[in-house]
């Protein structure tokens, strides 16, 4: 089976001597291309620790991170720069707008900041609104967007440089449950579609029967849930 993500014997200690905590201990998680594994575990378990390892944005204390067959914590800050860019579709709690960007200008940033704004993003930027529901929202700005529009504006601009892992920390928690399960489905939808990978923290019990696999955090270990239906 090909894998796109790995994470072996991660370990995660924060701070030094007496006041140190180890908050992961030597877990290791392999997510398979289309697959979405849910992370659940109490506040403070680890969940976002985990994640923002995983998605090369905290370097664990030790361990190994394997995204698209490279083994990434080997790289210059350089090169894990463009794997975050290139590979990974964040996706975090609130949406995280710029208030004074259209929903469009959103999509388009990364793209410009990149210096190579082209007419084929602009198309895809058109493609992923539409499919998103959000096409008649591409030239307001996020004040004018329900909570549900703004997750998803933050769902399509993941999608836009199609990242082969997606990772996404209680994408849900500012969603009333109805909005919540349309943004989980569409991670799920995307990563059957496009064959990627995702991780997606959650609270939330009620998305779980959306997930490949569900994955417990507690007490620095990983536990896998059998499915509930
Ligand atoms: N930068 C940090 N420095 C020190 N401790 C941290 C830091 N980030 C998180 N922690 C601690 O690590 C533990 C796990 O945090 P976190 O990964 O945010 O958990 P969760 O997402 O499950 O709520 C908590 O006890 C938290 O206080
Ligand atoms: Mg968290």
């Amino acid at each position: 089976m090909g894998y796109k993500l790995e994470l072996e014997n991660i370990s995660k200690v924060y701070g030094d001597g007496d006041s140190s905590i180890k908050v992961l201990d030597s877990v290791s998680l392999k997510v398979a291309t289309g697959e979405l594994v849910a992370i659940v575990g109490p506040s403070g378990s680890g969940k976002s620790t985990f994640l923002s390892i995983a998605g090369a944005l905290l370097s664990p204390t030790e361990g190994r991170i394997i995204i698209a067959d490279k083994e990434i914590n080997k790289l210059s800050e350089k090169k894990l720069n463009k794997v975050r860019m290139e590979n990974i579709g964040f996706i975090f709690q609130s949406a995280n707008l710029i208030p004074y960007l259209t929903v469009k200008e959103q999509l388009l940033l990364i793209s410009k900041l990149a210096g190579r704004q082209t007419r084929e993003d602009e198309e895809k930027a058109a493609v992923l609104l539409k499919r998103l529901g959000l096409a008649h929202r591409a030239d307001q700005y996020p004040e004018h967007l329900s909570g549900g529009e703004k997750q998803r504006v933050a769902i399509a601009r993941a999608w836009m440089n199609n990242p082969e892992i997606i990772l996404a920390d209680e994408p849900t928690a500012s969603l009333d449950s109805e909005r919540g399960r349309m943004v989980v489905k569409m991670i799920a939808e995307e990563v059957k579609l496009s064959q990627k990978a995702a991780i997606m923290v959650t609270h939330d019990k009620r998305m779980l029967d959306l997930c490949d696999r569900v994955i417990s955090i507690e007490d620095g270990q990983l536990t896998e849930l059998a499915k509930e239906a």
